[in-house]
């Protein structure tokens, strides 16, 4: 049965359940200013769904700049309503959502790339991931990051429902299937609203779960010089605190999230 939200408490939901985008800009910004000593100004947001983070990138700097590029009007149109109206007239003209594949948008070169939320994860075939990545490598200046995010860990490709329980509603992650041949999946967000009714499979995806090393491995066959790992420190409970820094190894929690950057 099709969801009875509203398109605004759609992405209203989704956004305040899986969303950080002040966060993420002030991390790409300050790992690109650690690799090469100074702050980028261009960012190409892959996958952008409402471009949260590209008009958050545009209120950095009045130097700074951002295209959102995704396939889907529906996300656009809600971006623009969301977040794009909120922004000054300047700012606005710096950011530029493009309804466009990632294989094959066109932009002019940029210092920062990124694809959230594992929206990467779309690509099923080897071919078709260095395909994607070559073309994030071509279309980033010379001194350029690539930044993705990955989730794994045992619980992760077991059939389970996580549950996070928020201000005025709880955010449910489902995996529905996880094929350990070709490692294809489904996963869905469901909600539970203010008043307590549920609203199921209002976001599925239909993804191969990629491996950290493949992803890493891919990466450098793309041409990326090397690629960081960051992992997310504990709280006194033993939950991520937010903290991300570079590592090359750790304990294997359960389910676990964390950043890679590729450098030019
Ligand atoms: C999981 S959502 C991610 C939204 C946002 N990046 C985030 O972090 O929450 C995936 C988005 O990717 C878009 N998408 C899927 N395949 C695409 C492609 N080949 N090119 C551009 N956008 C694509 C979908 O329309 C959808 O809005």
């Amino acid at each position: 049965m099709k969801s009875q939200l509203t398109l605004e408490e759609k992405y209203d939901f989704y956004e305040r359940s899986v969303q950080n985008a002040e966060g993420e800009v002030s991390f790409m910004h300050d790992e690109f200013k650690r690799f090469y000593g100074h702050s980028p100004f261009t960012l190409r947001e892959d996958f952008c769904g409402t471009g949260a983070i590209s008009c958050a990138w545009v209120q950095q700097d009045k130097s700074c700049e951002a295209y959102g590029v995704d396939l889907d009007p529906e996300p656009i149109r809600m971006g623009l309503q969301r977040h794009y109206s909120k922004l000054s007239k300047t700012e606005q003209k710096r950011m530029q959502y493009l309804q466009k594949n990632v294989l094959t948008v066109k932009t002019g070169p940029v210092e920062v790339i990124c694809a959230f939320n594992f929206s990467y994860f779309i690509f099923k075939s080897r071919k078709q991931m260095l395909q994607y990545f070559k073309a994030v490598r071509k279309s980033l200046k010379k001194q350029g990051v690539f930044f993705l995010d990955i989730f794994a860990g045992p619980e992760s490709q077991r059939l389970v429902t996580d549950v996070k329980k928020l201000k005025n509603l709880t955010y449910y992650w489902e995996c529905q299937h996880f094929n350990p041949f070709t490692h294809e999946c489904t996963f869905a967000i469901h909600f539970k609203d203010s008043k307590g009714k549920k609203h199921n499979n209002v976001f599925t995806y239909n993804w191969r779960f990629w491996t950290m090393p493949e992803i890493r491995d891919i990466l450098i066959e793309a041409g990326f010089s090397k690629t960081v790992v960051y992992w997310e420190g504990d709280d006194d409970e033993g939950n991520g605190n937010g903290v991300f820094t570079p590592a090359e190894d750790a304990e294997n929690c359960d389910a676990w999230v964390s950043y890679i950057a590729a450098l030019t």
